[in-house]
């Protein structure tokens, strides 16, 4: 029985809100938004318009004269299409996150579709940081971090692969791809991405360059041996 009312209940609720869940929708700030009506068929109306989830009415359309009307505090940053029914909304602000409704109004007012509209930055740019590398045998391992905001992986780099490969935060991911060229490190979330890269051919070849010029430390320690020699030479002389 639970079942079934849970059913009923359901039933009700998707059919009160026009068999529609709220539609998502990210902008990054600063841009537009262009919120469509989703459907090409409408019933019968007097009125359609666009409201918001504090109950104003961004723009109102009267079908008899095709008058459209918007809200004096959007009216510089609103379009509204009279064939389409389409809104549009500019220079989105994180104020205008939020709940963005088309109504119509007949012999029964009808929720038409509904946006949850967010209005978020662009990422941060990540940063790559080496931790260390060396060679083992022939192969380059490159220990690093990737940062980007409160997102963090520290990866090992070998045989152009690296593990872990992906943290995730609400709604920033941190991506790497690792080739036999290069790490990326991208950063995104639904409005934007921005990567950091390290070059592996340049820094396994300057390691590798690194070590070789080890070897040439050699000579300073011969140096060391003939310094010690002449001493002790220098020591037998005076005793
Ligand atoms: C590099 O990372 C691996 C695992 O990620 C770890 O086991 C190893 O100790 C690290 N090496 C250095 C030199 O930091
Ligand atoms: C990541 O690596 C850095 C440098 O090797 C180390 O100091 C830090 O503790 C590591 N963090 C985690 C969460 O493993
Ligand atoms: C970074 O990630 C985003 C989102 O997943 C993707 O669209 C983009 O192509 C990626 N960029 C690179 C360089 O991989
Ligand atoms: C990486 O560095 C090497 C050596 O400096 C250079 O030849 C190569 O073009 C670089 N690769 C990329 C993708 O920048």
């Amino acid at each position: 029985m639970a079942v079934l009312h849970l059913l009923v209940f359901l039933f009700l609720l998707t059919f009160k809100t026009g068999f529609s869940a709220d539609i998502p929708v990210f902008v990054q700030t600063g841009d537009s938004v262009q919120l469509d009506i989703q459907t090409q068929k409408l019933p019968e109306f007097d009125f359609l318009s666009w409201i918001n989830d504090k109950s104003k009415n961004i723009v109102r359309y009267i079908r008899g004269t095709k008058e459209v009307k918007p809200h004096s505090s959007y009216k510089d940053r609103v379009d509204f299409n009279d064939e389409s029914f389409s809104l549009t909304l500019k220079n989105m602000q994180k104020t205008d996150s939020g709940l963005y409704t088309a109504r119509t109004t007949g012999e029964s007012d009808k929720n038409i579709v509904t946006y949850r509209v967010s209005v978020i930055d662009a990422v941060e740019d990540p940063v790559l940081t080496v931790n260390s590398n060396w060679f083992s045998g022939n192969s380059c391992t490159v220990n690093f971090t990737c940062r980007a905001h409160d997102l963090k992986i520290n990866s090992s780099y070998q045989n152009n692969k690296c593990s872990p490969e992906e943290v995730t935060s609400q709604i920033n991911t941190l991506l790497l791809h690792c080739s036999e060229e290069s790490i990326i490190c991208n950063h995104s979330n639904p409005v934007s991405w921005k990567k950091d890269r390290i070059n592996i051919t340049q820094l396994c070849v300057n390691n590798k360059e690194n070590n070789s010029s080890d070897t040439k430390t050699e000579p300073s320690l011969q140096l060391w041996t003939y310094i010690l020699g002449t001493m002790c030479l220098f020591l037998g002389i005076a005793s």
